[in-house]
């Protein structure tokens, strides 16, 4: 999960990295408001996930608090790169001397951390290390020795900060290393990391991503969820603990083990170029428990996709053997009442195939036609979709 500039200043504040104060709102009154508060000059910065906000005119210097307003005007709702401003961190102005850059983050290939450094940051960091790459120091992080203040300091040297800065700035590099093991992050960067005329060192930018394999660990990391910019029905399934990615089709897709929906997926695209080109709605996967809940919480999603025509479920029966699982469909069907109003085509195989069918057969719903193999009930269930 990347997070805006203020949240990922949130973090540096948690574990000590200096930075100016400021405060986030979104309106141009509360802008003035926070400016006033802050009683000197500000800078009002658009707080969007992209990069290159100052070229775009998203980030503003403002003498007073009236400039303040006026600035947050013209930036709240201006597009950048396609991401519209909501939200701004009106942030006190820092007297600037020089702008330099670190960064931490995971490096896949070499199969290590990696620190980068350069005393030439700023908002041209991307043309630096496209043309003049020896300009940025790229040094190989040992994930067990970390980085401790003498090894912030052997960074920053190599980044070829100046001797007056390097202990504040060897001092702020630890922490930020803090900030990627502690917060369990795949980035943590600083452009620009600012020296001020008195020696101070302040990360006045700050673009973090989290590690959401790490989720479990940190409560408190849920907050930093943008749930305007998540589809409202991949919110619903993830608050049932449910593995749903939305797509763009009209077949509903349930299955057990992420292998067999993928198959399923493929399968129901294939039959569904003869059924108009109808296409799958989504990936869900509801793991092993297939329990009447799991079911309903799944199906709920599902229909509440108003693009879906028809569902089908795919499911082979192991430890949960299809007798279960059939009792489930059954019960979420029950559960659901006159919320459950698209066909089901069910597919059972495996473990308790026999009962599990025979369930469904007694049951006799109205909504639900059995099918025999994964291929008849993806032509069957594209085929209602294509009604
Ligand atoms: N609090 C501040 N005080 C003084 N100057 C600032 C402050 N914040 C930003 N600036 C100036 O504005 C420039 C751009 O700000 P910032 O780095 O936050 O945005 P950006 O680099 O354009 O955006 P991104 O990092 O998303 O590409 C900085 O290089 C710095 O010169
Ligand atoms: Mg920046």
């Amino acid at each position: 999960m990347d997070l805006f500039e203020y949240q990922a200043k949130e973090l540096f504040a948690d574990h000590g990295v200096p930075t100016t104060p400021g405060r986030v709102t979104d309106t141009a009154e509360g802008a003035k408001a926070i400016a006033e508060e802050i009683g000197k000059p500000v800078m009002i910065k658009a707080q969007v996930k992209v990069g290159g906000r100052g070229k775009a005119g998203g980030v503003k210097y403002s003498e007073d608090a009236a400039a303040a307003e006026a600035n947050a005007e013209a930036i709240l709702g201006l597009d950048i790169k396609g991401h519209v401003v909501k939200n701004l961190l009106v942030a006190e102005a820092a007297d600037i001397a020089e702008e330099y850059y670190i960064s931490f983050l995971l490096d896949r290939t070499n199969r290590t951390y990696l620190a980068m450094c350069s005393v030439e940051g700023g908002v041209e960091i991307e043309v630096t290390a496209e043309e003049n790459p020896d300009a940025l120091a790229r040094i190989p992080v040992d994930a067990v020795t970390g980085v401790d203040l003498a090894f912030a300091r052997t960074i920053a040297e190599a980044g070829k900060l100046p001797a007056e800065v390097l202990d504040a700035a060897a001092n702020t590099i630890q922490k930020l290393w803090e900030v990627f093991v502690k917060e369990d992050a795949l980035l943590v960067e600083v452009n620009p990391l600012v020296r001020t005329p008195d020696d101070q060192i302040l990360a006045l930018d700050g673009k973090v991503t989290l590690d959401a394999n790490a989720d479990f660990r940190h409560p408190n990391h849920s907050a930093f969820e943008d749930r305007d910019a998540t589809d409202p029905l991949e919110l619903k399934a993830k608050e049932n603990d449910l593995n749903y990615v939305k797509l763009d089709g009209e077949v509903g897709i349930i299955g057990n083990g992420a292998g067999l929906v993928m198959s399923t997926l493929d399968v129901v695209a294939y039959a569904g170029e003869d059924h108009g080109g109808v296409k799958p709605a989504n990936f869900l996967d509801i793991g092993g428990g297939a329990s009447a809940e799991v079911m309903a919480a799944g199906l709920d999603v599902i229909l509440g996709d108003d693009q879906v025509k028809s569902v089908f479920v795919n499911v082979f029966g192991g430890i949960t053997a299809c007798d279960a699982v059939a009792n489930g469909i059954v019960g979420a069907l029950d559960k659901l009442g006159a919320d459950a109003n698209k066909p089901l085509v069910v597919r059972l195989d495996g473990n308790k195939v026999e009962e599990g069918r025979q369930i469904l057969a007694d049951a006799d719903h109205p909504l639900v036609t059995l099918a025999d193999t994964m291929d008849s009930g993806a032509d069957k269930a594209a085929e209602l979709a294509s009604k």
